[in-house]
């Protein structure tokens, strides 16, 4: 079992530093150390220490939405866990090459049985409306996932529907652990 407390925020992320590029991000132009200090907030204001925290447990980790790729980064920590991450978009990728990480462009619903293959999902992909959300898990259920997944902004305050979508997911085990992942609402599940 996975323990979750105050011991995620001592979590040295350091080491991820030297594969942040900067970029402009957040309608600001951003240097690397910029990128790094975002990534290395306390938790339950981002999720980073979080994802490496529950990552290192796995050996495959899939992470559904790599935007600039700093959750990416931080579920590859550890390099004996592989990770996974796929975007629609490669153009805002802002990390260098890691060993432990393979970039896949594209849908994630066009690499379905890839994404399976993982023991560890974080499922963050926008717009955040639920809609993807539920078709995913629909999925996950058909399949009958045995892994865990972690979904970020489950109390995303700009749309509800992503709360309605956390609210009516029946599955066998359900936690918000948002005080240790995202501000905007981190949910773990199995289904
Ligand atoms: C909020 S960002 C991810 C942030 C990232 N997880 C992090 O914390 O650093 C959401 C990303 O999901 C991607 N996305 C949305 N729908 C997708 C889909 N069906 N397949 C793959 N990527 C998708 C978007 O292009 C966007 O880059």
């Amino acid at each position: 079992m996975i323990t979750l407390d105050e011991s995620i925020a001592e979590i040295d992320l350091t080491s991820l530093k030297e594969y942040c590029l900067g970029g402009f991000h957040w309608n600001r132009d951003c240097t690397p150390d910029d990128d790094f200090t975002n990534m290395n907030q306390e938790p339950g204001v981002v999720p980073y220490k979080l994802y490496s925290h529950l990552s290192k447990n796995y050996k495959r980790v899939a992470d559904l939405g790599t935007y600039y790729g700093h959750s990416a980064l931080a579920c590859a920590l550890d390099p004996n866990t592989q990770v996974t991450t796929y975007d629609l978009y490669p153009d805002h990728r802002a990390i260098k090459e890691k060993e432990n990480i393979k970039v896949v462009e594209g849908d994630i619903f066009d690499y379905i049985d890839d994404i399976l293959e993982h023991d560890l999902i974080i499922l963050d992909i926008d717009p955040h409306d639920g809609i993807q959300e539920q078709r995913f898990t629909d999925i996950l259920k058909q399949e009958n996932y045995k892994g865990v997944i972690v979904a970020d902004d489950i109390h995303l305050q700009r749309d509800a529907r992503m709360q309605a979508w956390w609210n009516n997911l029946i599955c066998s085990f359900k936690k918000d652990i948002t005080s240790y992942g995202h501000s905007q609402g981190t949910g773990i599940f199995k289904i």
